[in-house]
């Protein structure tokens, strides 16, 4: 895995020639690779092709932004409950970090009209639930270029959603140090209508802790010898109003988080703690630093 940050956007103009017989086992492969989430959850992921849409006249399947071409889709069906719908979201969101290091674009898709139709194809019980589709394909160059120029353009700045110790105070790139990075690729990662409701506090059980964009885990701070391993990372989801779609928002920054962390070798594992609750907030994990 390399150092570097998750180059994506989203695409919805894809190409109206199929995915390549090629592309399509190169997809497979990575669909079938261990992918366990976070909470416990595994996934089998489906893969339904063009043609297979075409066959079912699954058309308009997004509720919102329309897709154009011809792309395949993934997804996996998943429990209504909290920590199930924030894995379906993390561990598909590693997919999609693999498919786009392989040159293939994508949209994820949470508002769709054909959720039913979907479920009857497959045969799935009633209490299933799709929550989310992935368009994945060739996107055409012309969006390419002009939804990264938007995607910047749209991002909350960091101290907007990282604090420091307390909700409300923001965290500088400096005082996060070498996790700077890694909440980078938080902060520019996908949500449903690009609402960006993630929320992540630094803590410390040594508050007068300092550390340098290049510190490693240990470092020296007026002669004392400080780790960064008292360090942790709570997860919060913000706006009381919660819904499906900020669970999976939630798991797509978390799969962003655990990404960068382990690219960097930053060592560490995620818990659920007790009397982490805020008002306005809903708590989700803890990232502890080891
Ligand atoms: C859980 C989830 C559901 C989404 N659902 C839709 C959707 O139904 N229709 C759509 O056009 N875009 C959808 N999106 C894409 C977002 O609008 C898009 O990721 C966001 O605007 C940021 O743009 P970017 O992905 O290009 O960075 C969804 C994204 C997420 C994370």
């Amino acid at each position: 895995m390399q150092n570097k940050n998750i180059e994506r956007t989203s695409t919805r103009a894809f190409s109206d020639v199929p995915i390549s017989a090629t592309a399509i086992s190169l997809i497979k492969s990575i669909l079938l690779k261990s992918n366990p989430g976070i909470f416990g959850h595994v996934y089998t992921i489906r893969l339904i092709q063009n043609d297979f849409v075409k066959k079912n006249r699954i058309k308009k399947i997004s509720a919102y932004g329309a897709i154009t071409g011809k792309p395949a889709y993934i997804f996996s069906v998943s429990s209504h409950k909290k920590y199930a719908l924030i894995d379906y979201a993390y561990c598909l969101e590693n997919l999609v970090i693999e498919l786009t290091d392989s040159g293939i674009d994508s949209i994820w898709l949470g508002g769709m009209y054909k959720k039913r139709k979907l479920k009857k194809l497959f045969r799935l019980k009633d209490h299933d639930m799709i929550p989310a589709v992935i368009a994945i394909g060739n996107g055409k160059i012309s969006t390419k270029t002009v939804s990264s120029s938007e995607q910047s353009r749209h991002r909350l700045s960091f101290g907007v959603v990282f604090f420091d110790l307390t909700i409300g105070k923001p965290l500088t790139m400096d005082h996060a140090g070498e996790f700077a990075d890694v909440l980078e690729a938080v902060r520019i990662g996908p949500s449903f209508k690009n609402l960006q409701p993630w929320t992540i506090v630094q803590d410390t059980d040594n508050p007068t802790e300092t550390s340098s964009p290049t510190s490693s885990n240990t470092k020296m701070v007026t002669g004392v010898k400080i780790s960064t391993s008292s360090r942790r990372y709570h997860f919060y989801i913000k706006n009381h109003k919660i819904s499906d779609q900020k669970h999976m928002d939630i798991g797509i920054a978390l799969s962003h988080f655990d990404y960068m962390r382990k690219a960097k070798k930053l060592k560490g594992h995620f818990e659920i703690l007790d009397g982490l609750d805020v008002p306005d907030y809903e708590y989700v994990a803890t990232f502890k630093v080891l």
